[in-house]
């Protein structure tokens, strides 16, 4: 196994943009989970939560991680609730794990709050929002070896925050 960068953070801190851009500077591979997820499944995220549930969703995105952190040597997205399975945390050990951390007001302008997100499209996205990077905030700096703001910076400018902490 070598070590992955693996990019973490909630919904809207920009994993799924300032991941690729970090591997193409870095001159690696990128991979994101959710991708991972789609194209094991052979249908969207959404769909997977309507009709199998979010408990099955934990699962198959544990086992694609396990699997990517295994096989893949370079930037790696995954899912904003990823850190939350225990399993996944212990295999983060050993790799470079960069936190995406974003302010309420910047995440929800980004997230949007579309349905293409099932935890945000319930009746109250907002204050699920901000639930959610409370209860998850420690998580992600229980296993961030580098913590990066990004309400302030363009994708770019976080790309340079993190080449400059590897
Ligand atoms: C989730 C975030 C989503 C996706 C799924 C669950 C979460 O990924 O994995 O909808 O629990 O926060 P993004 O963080 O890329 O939006």
């Amino acid at each position: 196994m070598k070590p992955c960068l693996v990019v973490v953070g909630p919904p809207g801190s920009g994993k799924s943009t300032v991941g690729p851009l970090l591997a193409e500077h870095l001159g690696v591979a990128f991979r994101d989970s959710d991708d991972d997820i789609v194209a094991r499944a052979g249908c969207s995220i959404s769909d997977i939560f309507a009709t199998e549930g979010e408990p099955f969703f934990r699962e198959l995105e544990e086992q694609v991680i396990a699997e990517a952190l295994a096989e893949h040597d370079g930037v790696l997205s995954v899912g904003g609730g990823a850190v939350l399975a225990p399993g996944t945390r212990e295999r983060l050990r050993g790799h470079f794990v960069v936190f995406l951390n974003v302010g309420f007001a910047t995440g929800v302008h980004r997230v949007g709050l579309s349905t293409a997100r099932p935890l945000l499209a319930g009746v109250n996205p907002r204050a699920t929002y901000r639930t959610l990077l409370e209860q998850r905030l420690p998580v992600y700096r229980e296993v961030a070896s580098l913590e990066v703001p990004t309400d302030d910076h363009t994708p770019a400018e976080i790309v340079a925050l993190i080449a400059a902490g590897l």
